[in-house]
Parts: structure tokens; sequence; C-alpha cells
């Protein structure tokens, strides 16, 4: 938890923003750690470049919707303090994967897990999500595999660094494997027949070469260190600030009228 005197500086004359796709969450697919998991509700690294472009390194971000953790890791690429809330356990942890110092024996351990990649006794009954209407999200068979490729992670004897790599990979071949498309800002599920199965048992099957070749991409963007101040990201709820952040926050522009609805006025210095 925060404890000094920082600031909270979005600039009151923010870039103007037509429906270009360089500001939205499609621009960051291929830039390295932000294109990890693809999540529609994403800002941009672009945008938010453009917003803590006047930022100075005496100054602190706070986004208290941290979501995939653009906001916290355009900072940390550019050693620009920031601290980021969100509610949702599992956006903590991502965020938290994707700001993590990784060293070079973390990424060799999660490759040679992925080199060796076994699937759980067939016999075993695996844990699913209890997601309602589940056989809608993903063919039976595909599940199955899934199912199993997320056992064996969870119990492989490695770091919790490497297993975040891992489960990180995992993670983008559920969603992408998933029957469903995702537009804008809505998600509709897809023909069940227009889904190819996972769960084709060729050497490597489907899922190995699947998550071979996405493990590799984020291992590679693993190994690129960020700035020397790493951000934190808090489980917390945003409507209840005080309860999250013990600091004074300088804010610009409209977000102050925001943050007052948020009963957040007693940190602010404008
Ligand atoms: C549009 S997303 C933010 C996008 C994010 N900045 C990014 O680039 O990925 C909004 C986020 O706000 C979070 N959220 C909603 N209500 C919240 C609350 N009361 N406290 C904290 N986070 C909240 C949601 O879980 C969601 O991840």
């Amino acid at each position: 938890m925060p404890n000094s005197e920082q600031i909270l500086l979005f600039p009151h004359t923010a870039p103007a923003i037509g429906r270009r796709e360089s500001m939205t969450f499609k621009a960051n697919r291929n830039l390295g750690r932000h294109g990890w998991l693809r999540l529609t509700p994403a800002y941009s690294r672009h945008l938010v470049e453009a917003l803590v472009g006047a930022i100075g390194p005496s100054d602190r971000v706070l986004d208290p919707f941290c979501g995939t953790g653009t906001t916290a890791l355009t900072c940390a690429e550019k050693n620009i303090r920031c601290d980021t809330v969100d509610i949702n356990p599992f956006l903590v942890w991502l965020a938290r994967a994707k700001l993590a110092f990784y060293s070079p024996s973390h990424i060799d351990e999660a490759r040679d897990f992925g080199n060796h990649l076994r699937q759980p006794a067939s016999d075993r009954q695996l844990w699913r999500p209890p997601l309602k209407d589940i056989e809608k999200w993903w063919d039976p068979r595909d599940l199955e595999a899934l199912a199993g490729l997320c056992a064996v992670i969870k119990e492989a004897k490695i770091t919790d660094a490497a297993r975040n790599l891992l489960f990180s990979a995992f993670c983008r071949v559920a969603i992408e494997t998933a029957r469903v498309s995702f537009n804008h800002q809505s998600m509709s599920f897809k023909a069940a027949s227009a889904q190819w199965t996972l769960a084709n048992m060729g050497t490597p099957s489907n899922l190995q070469r699947l998550f071979a070749r996405r493990l590799g991409e984020i291992l590679e963007a693993a190994a690129i260190p960020l700035g020397s101040n790493p951000p934190t990201a808090i489980l917390g709820d945003s409507r209840e600030l005080d309860k999250v952040v013990s600091t004074t926050y300088t804010l610009f522009g409209l977000w102050r009228y925001f943050f007052r609805e948020l009963h957040f006025s007693s940190h602010l210095r404008e």
C-alpha cells in the first residue's frame, strides 16, 4: 500500500480520440507483455502513453480500474511510479504476472515445462470452471484437453514465477479456443462446427502446438526487463479507496469530479 505523498496526474487536455484501432485494445496484440491476453475492455498502450506523457519521474500515477494492467505496464516501461487497483482477483493476478521480473532461470524453467508437456491420467476427475452452459464455450473434447493442461500446470513442482508464465499462456489458449467472438464491446457465441478441436491427438497434439507457440511469445516478452519502478497492483474496491490507499493525490482535469463521487476528496491536493 502506498504511503508517501503522491500525485495522480491526468491532463485536462486529453488527445482527440476517434475510432482509430491504435487507440483500442487491438493495437496491444503485438506489443510484448501488453499482448499476453486479449480482453476487450483494455485501454490501448498508445492512449495511456499520450495521457502519461507529461508526467515527470517524481510523480506517481494511480489507475483505480486496473483491468489488464495497461496503465501500470506502460508506466513500468517508462519508469513512472504507478499504483493500480481492481476488484477482480483474476485481473489483479494477471497485472502482477505482466509486471513481474523474470530471471533467465524462471524463463528456462517455464520453457522446459512447455517442452515436456504431459496429460494427466485419463481416469482422473479434472476441475472445470463452474460456468453455466460451459459446452457453449468449448467443445467437450477441447474442454477435456484444457482441464488436463490446467491440472498439470497447477500441480507442477516449479517456482511461482514460472507457473505464472505458464498460466498466462494457458489463459491465452483457453480464450483463443473458446467458441466466442469478441467484438468491440460485446461477445457472441460461434456455431459449434466452426471450431477446430484441441483434442486431435497427433504427436505433438494440437494443444501442445498451440500452447508451445503462445508460451514462446510470452517468454520472449518476459525476458525483456521493465523499468526499476515496479508498479503495485492492489486487490480492492475503488468505491472505497480510503481503505485501499492511504496517501494524498493531486488530480487534474475532469477526474477530480469523478473522484469526489468516490468520496476520495480527502486525498486530493489540487
Ligand atoms: C475498462 S476496465 C479498465 C481497463 C484497464 N485500465 C486496461 O487497460 O486494461 C474496468 C475495470 O474496472 C474494474 N472495476 C469495476 N468496478 C470496480 C471497483 N469498484 N473497484 C475496482 N475496480 C473496479 C473492472 O474489474 C475492470 O477490470
